[in-house]
């Protein structure tokens, strides 16, 4: 229904990684629909009109990056209290229940705005990716449309602007759900083949020509491909096979190998060393990387995390091809175009997708096939689905009645595109959809396992090789990443304690990955090395604690008239003898002062022969039978605690302990207890690095 007042308004969002972004975008191409013209700005461009914002959450509930500037300027203690007070605007913010501090992002801004005399016109959302952003997105969205009718009517028939219309809440909204619209691309996907001509393969151009003979074009090929892109060698382009193999397959997928460079920031460096840190009978498979960052001249400090750029399985980029019957057109050159008849009016070319990548290229590098499908995806997807039974089938996982079973047959299962288009034979969905769906193939933040004072010119990293058992959606698979890294190490990976032939001699060309420096703002060890530290971390989540003790042995040896404060290390793994990663180092620091107090416990050994009882299987349990000396550190020494593993269970029992912990020192209640742990945050004095 088209509104009557000339309704235009404001997006702004602040994304780390495009879902805040992606959402915005969504609001602006339904606001035509909904008779409003919509403009959309990232935060770090902004303007003051009705505005809609977007804002994700990152970090120990940090804004994004692209939204530190805003909030830098909007929490100037200059700004006067009425600075807003003409800003109508509606919040969505995007956080994760897993982790501290949920939907800070939006919080800090939507609460600064309030101060500043800014006017909700409705309800903020908070929308969890815990449990799945589209729950509260989805209505928050549908919600939004008569609320901004309101608010442009009120705004037209009275001069004064300072009504709160914060009470439009979604469900007012409801009542206006439409019907179903048959999808509409905005983009237009054509393959052609790529081919060179001389001159311009002197530039490392791409231009379409259809006469060139395949040996001509290969000499040429080669000669431009060793000028315009040094990254790659001439093994790499298979030189001494060129008569025969040389065709546009070669040249295609060459020439866009070189795209994850250092254009982002990502530089590509050799894996110098893979040990498997757990015997080969542990339940999960750890790995310990060393990566030569020497030549890269990369720095970092013990805490930070380094990104890793992983391609796609080349099985499954070769199954989805051969779903999509675009198996033949594989190397050809994608090039995408924004229909001119565009229905909506945000539309744009995703800008990861590089115009004339090979297809194959693009769904390697680009895209995040791996990843759930949005349930916007799932109803573009029934459009494109023969069988009717199927078809009903999708469009009642992404119905809002279809929540739950959304979340349990796609969230729960790790169902990605390829298992939908397994599960539903008849779905043949066109490129164009999958490149507005998909998202960008996005890096994995791993942290340093090192220091650089004792590993010059390297950087350590480990991980857990992620499993997903098979499920009736998907056969059994290992996480794209941890997958990808352990098959990619695999000639080099050796067991703890020995040395593979190849690396004493040094002869085998290593493995690369690429990675970019992604430096932590606070998960560092105190400046003043007098400060006593606690560090909580099991599993792999010791990771970082490897680095600041190894920081922490080198400056001890320096430094032998300084005082260092107390150092304690709660870990915690299964089995000691299977999986105590780091056993030798860790018994070292322990043994030369480093680390003042290591305190082990193994979830599921059996009891030692004394049988003791109530032995403490989990780092919390420990930490409640140090709970005084951890209160002592935390309460009276100003001391800092350190978090790192898993989100969803340990942080959160951990956190509860802390609590506990607190409580009975200071004989406090909970909500004083969770007061004082909140200090403890705002002074970075408790720091998590954690995932889920
Ligand atoms: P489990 O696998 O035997 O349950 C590293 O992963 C260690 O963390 C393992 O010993 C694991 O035990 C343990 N762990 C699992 N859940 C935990 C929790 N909620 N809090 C603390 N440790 C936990």
């Amino acid at each position: 229904m088209p509104c009557e007042v000339a309704a235009r308004f404001l997006i702004l969002y602040g994304s780390q990684r495009g879902q805040a972004q992606s959402i915005a975008e969504e609001i602006c191409q339904q606001a035509a629909e909904h008779g409003f013209t919509a403009d959309i700005n990232c935060l770090s461009n902004h303007e003051i009109r009705p505005v809609v914002f977007v804002i994700s959450t990152t970090g120990d509930g940090d804004p994004p990056d692209t939204a530190q500037k805003f909030v830098r300027k909007i929490k100037n203690k200059s700004l006067p209290h009425n600075h807003f007070s003409h800003l109508h605007y509606a919040l969505l913010a995007l956080g994760d229940t897993n982790y501290a501090n949920f939907c800070n992002g939006g919080k800090t801004i939507d609460s600064r705005l309030q101060q500043l005399g800014a006017k909700h016109f409705y309800a903020t959302g908070h929308a969890d990716d815990g449990t799945g952003l589209e729950v509260v997105v989805d209505p928050w969205i549908e919600g939004l449309w008569d609320a901004l009718k309101k608010t442009f009517s009120s705004m037209a028939t009275s001069d004064q602007q300072d009504t709160d219309l914060s009470d439009c809440t979604q469900d007012d909204f409801h009542k206006n759900a439409s019907g179903q619209e048959k999808y509409k691309s905005d983009l237009e996907v054509d393959l052609h083949l790529l081919k060179l001509s001389e001159t311009d393969s002197q530039k490392g151009k791409a231009i379409t020509s259809d006469s060139i003979d395949v040996e001509t074009l290969s000499t040429v090929l080669v000669a431009s491909l060793k000028q315009s892109v040094p990254l790659l060698s001439e093994s790499a382009l298979n030189v001494p096979a060129l008569p025969i193999m040389w065709d546009k397959y070669h040249f295609i997928n060459c020439f866009y190998y070189t795209v994850p460079s250092d254009k982002d920031g990502y530089h590509e460096v050799s894996i110098s060393k893979a040990v498997q840190l757990t015997q080969d009978d542990a339940v999960k498979t750890a790995i310990s990387l060393e990566l030569d960052i020497s030549e890269q001249n990369l720095a970092y400090q013990p805490g930070d995390a380094f990104d890793i750029l992983c391609p796609n399985r080349a099985s499954e980029v070769e199954e989805l091809l051969l779903r999509l019957d675009l198996q033949t057109q594989k190397n050809c050159a994608v090039q995408v175009n924004l229909l001119k008849n565009s229905s909506k009016k945000a539309a744009k070319i995703p800008l990861h997708i590089p115009q004339n990548g090979s297809l194959q290229f693009i769904l390697t590098w680009c895209l995040e096939i791996r990843s759930a499908p949005k349930k916007a995806f799932v109803r573009a997807l029934a459009d494109f689905t023969q069988n009717s039974s199927e078809k009903r089938r999708l469009l009642e996982l992404c119905s809002k009645e279809g929540s739950a079973d959304y979340n349990s047959f796609v969230r729960d299962a790790n169902v990605c595109l390829l298992d939908l288009l397994r599960a539903f034979p008849s779905c043949l969905p066109p490129l164009s959809l999958l490149f507005e769906h998909l998202p960008k193939l996005q890096p994995r933040a791993y942290s340093a396992a090192s220091s650089s004072l004792q590993h010059p010119g390297k950087v350590h990293f480990v991980f857990n090789v992620v499993e997903f058992p098979a499920r009736p959606e998907h056969p059994a698979r290992t996480g794209l990443c941890t997958g990808w890294l352990a098959d990619h190490v695999s000639s080099i990976l050796r067991p703890l304690g020995t040395v593979l032939a190849s690396e004493r001699l040094g002869t085998s060309a290593p493995p690369k990955v690429h990675v970019r420096p992604r430096p932590s703002g606070t998960f560092h060890l105190p400046a003043d090395p007098s400060v006593p530290v606690v560090m909580v971390g099991p599993g792999t989540g010791v990771a970082p604690f490897i680095g600041f003790l190894q920081q922490r042995e080198k400056e001890r040896e320096a430094n032998q008239e300084a005082t260092f404060g107390e150092t304690w290390l709660f870990f915690g793994c299964r089995h000691k003898d299977k999986d105590f990663l780091f056993r030798e180092e860790l018994e070292r620091f322990a043994h030369n002062g480093t680390l003042s107090h290591l305190i082990v416990c193994f979830s599921r050994d059996e009891p030692d022969a004394a049988g003791t009882v109530n032995r403490p299987t989990y780092v919390q349990h420990n930490l409640s039978l140090h709970a005084k000396n951890v209160a002592s550190i935390l309460l009276k020494d100003k001391g800092s605690l350190y978090v790192c593993g898993d989100a969803k269970n340990m942080a959160k029992d951990v956190n509860d302990t802390l609590l506990e912990i607190i409580g009975n020192e200071l004989q406090i209640d909970k909500l004083d207890a969770m007061k004082t742990v909140a200090g403890l945050r705002e002074e970075k004095r408790y720091l998590q690095d954690i995932w889920s």
